[in-house]
């Protein structure tokens, strides 16, 4: 479904009812990639999940967009939700890095944090050349270019082995994506601050999930995150990629759903 939020269109679906665990997708995908949450934790939570600008069924919205940006969209969408009191703050990769950008600038509205396939540190000089590189690629070749390079590092070898319905999901789901909002998003990343001092400053309860065998985002990224966060919890995801909800979304949820649990205790 979709919403107006200070009169641009944000598409979104939600489920459940109690207390509202948000879930920000990653690059270059969209909130489909929850789906598995969104059916599968209901009777634990109220589930929320946006498209970011530029990406599922949220047109762009041109302007001076950093990661910040994305942070202060995911307020404006919940305040015309209604939802005031402290959430569930959940990202994926990219959405992890917004998810840590919505802690420092709404602390009063972060219940715990759920930090998933994602780092806090900022991109390193070879990373930044590598978003340039991209953004080259898809404003010379359009967005499906950004496809190619992506779909083979999202998720493990052994999902592409056994599970091709999975890899075309994703495969479409990034196809979706349009190139303003891509190459918004390649410079927002390749230009987010370290977010290390976030994790050391806040005391969120803060459960980060790794898979096993993420090609994008390494398990000592993971490892660096727990030893920061004040208040952390690392789950390891077994015979998972980049994309732990949708390639093992039973463990998944399991990991959630505990944390979850444990915050009402
Ligand atoms: C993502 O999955 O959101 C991105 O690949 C993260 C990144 O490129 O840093």
């Amino acid at each position: 479904m979709k919403t107006r939020v200070m009169g641009r269109w944000v598409g979104y679906d939600e489920s459940g009812a109690g207390k509202s665990l948000v879930l920000i997708h990653g690059f270059p995908l969209n909130r489909l990639i929850w789906k598995a949450q969104w059916d599968g934790l209901a009777d634990v939570a109220h589930v929320i999940a946006p498209d970011l600008r530029g990406f599922g069924e949220s047109p762009m919205v041109e302007g001076n967009i950093v990661i910040d940006t994305y942070a202060d969209d995911v307020r404006e969408f919940l305040d015309a939700r209604g939802i005031h009191e402290p959430a569930v703050i959940c990202g994926l990769s990219m959405g992890g890095y917004i998810a840590l950008a919505y802690q420092r600038r709404y602390p009063a509205h972060v219940a715990a944090l759920i930090l998933a396939n994602t780092r806090a540190g900022p991109d390193t000089p070879e990373g930044k050349a590598g978003r340039d590189r991209n953004i080259a690629l898809v404003k010379e070749k359009g967005a499906s270019a950004i496809v190619e390079v992506m779909l083979p590092k999202l998720l493990a070898p052994k999902t592409f082995e056994r599970n091709l319905a999975l890899v075309e999901q994703v495969k479409r789901i990034m196809e979706s994506a349009s190139a303003a909002g891509i190459m918004a998003a390649l410079a927002a990343m390749r230009d987010r601050p370290d977010s290390i001092p976030t994790l050391l400053e806040f005391s969120t309860p803060t459960l980060i999930i790794a898979g096993a065998d993420d090609q994008l985002i390494p398990l000592s990224e993971a490892e660096e995150m727990k030893q920061a966060a004040r208040n952390g919890t690392l789950v390891v995801i077994p015979e998972a990629g980049h994309l732990t909800p949708m390639e093992q979304p039973d463990a998944f949820n399991h990991a959630v759903r505990e944390f979850l649990q444990g915050l009402r205790g």
